[in-house]
């Protein structure tokens, strides 16, 4: 039996055992385990399926404990996560005696994020260990961004989905790091571009696929089952088949009147609610027997759209790999 509540004592009871708890975040649900437990970190890379060279991002509740763990914060990143934590950021750190390799896959960097959501900051306060969370799907899949998504793959097989709603931001963390004096953004994500070049400058943003430091980067990742198309003008939505079709829209319409089969991630273009939305209707359709393709609309790409657009991008690449 897999407890969705919104416990806390119980999920910490559980962590601090070794087991599983999903937990809420801002930007998406993670699998969570203690991360200075090898046992339990190992755990989850066997029930997402998940390759052991793909590192795992460490959650705790503040810079201190990050210190405390002998992980220090180069000044620039400092400044980022003083002006973005708690939120959707994840610096790569240079890594600690204490940082249990498996959770590194060997590389000499340690990802760590502080979470705003409320009750996993409640819950990440009264453990003093970090833990480790990577999405909570099995790997290569959509992320969740509700319990519900995550029950439906790991009810019965984790100890407890802490339950904290919907995912506000509703896409992953943006990844960023040093090299050689260079800021570099590894993972477009929730925090845009835009927002961290405000803060410290000109950055470089290498989310190529070629060279795959981080999973995240894969060609084909973050896929739904069906075949998913990104269409960018009207005239491409009307070139798609219409039957076994169904439709993620943003600014453009359907090919016809009365389609049940749309959904419009939010009227008036807004950025935020459409990343908010994404993953729920990628699921959705998904989910519906009745549909054999998902037909996508990619977004003006500043701000989130460029993040959703990445997405989008690795979701289409997977087309009938996958049936
Ligand atoms: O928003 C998020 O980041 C969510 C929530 C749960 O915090 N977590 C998440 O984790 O998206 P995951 O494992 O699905 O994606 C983490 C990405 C992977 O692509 C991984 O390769 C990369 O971060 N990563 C983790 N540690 C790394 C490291 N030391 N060096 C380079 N990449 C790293
Ligand atoms: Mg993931």
């Amino acid at each position: 039996m897999t407890e969705k509540s919104d416990n806390i004592e119980n999920a910490a009871a559980f962590l601090s055992k070794g087991e599983l708890v999903a937990i809420p975040t801002e930007t998406v649900y993670g699998m969570a385990a203690n991360a200075f437990d090898e046992d339990a970190v190992k755990e989850i890379f066997r029930v997402k399926n998940r390759p052991f060279y793909n590192p795992l991002i460490l959650h705790t509740d503040s810079i201190e404990k990050i210190e405390q763990w002998g992980v220090s914060l180069p000044p620039r990143l400092r400044r980022l996560a003083e002006t973005f934590w708690p939120g959707p950021l994840t610096l790569l750190l240079p890594r600690s005696e204490k940082i249990p390799t498996n959770v590194t896959a060997g590389l000499e960097r340690v990802a760590f994020r502080i979470p705003s959501h409320a009750l996993t900051r409640s819950l990440l306060a009264q453990l003093d260990f970090p833990v480790a969370a990577p999405s909570a799907n099995p790997f290569g899949y959509v992320s969740p961004t509700s319990a519900d998504h995550v029950m439906r793959h790991f009810n019965g097989v984790i100890s407890m989905v802490l339950d904290g709603g919907s995912c506000d931001v509703g896409i992953e963390s943006t990844i960023v790091g040093e090299e050689d004096g260079k800021i570099i953004i590894y993972r477009l994500g929730g925090l845009s571009v835009e927002q961290i070049e405000r803060v410290i400058g000109n950055v470089e943003i290498r989310t190529s696929s070629s060279k795959p430091d981080a999973p995240g980067m894969l060609e084909r990742h973050y896929s739904p089952k069906k075949e998913v198309i990104a269409v960018d003008t009207q005239e491409e939505i009307d070139e798609q088949e219409i039957e076994d079709s169904a439709y993620i829209l943003f600014l453009l319409e359907p090919p016809g009147f009365d389609l049940p089969n749309v959904i419009h991630l939010t009227p008036g273009g807004n950025h935020e609610k459409a990343a908010r939305q994404f993953y729920h209707a990628l699921r959705n359709w998904d989910d519906d027997p009745d549909i054999k393709r998902i037909i996508v609309e990619r977004l003006p790409d500043f701000g989130l759209g460029r993040a959703i657009n990445d997405r989008l991008k690795r979701a289409a690449g997977s087309q009938n790999l996958n049936p």
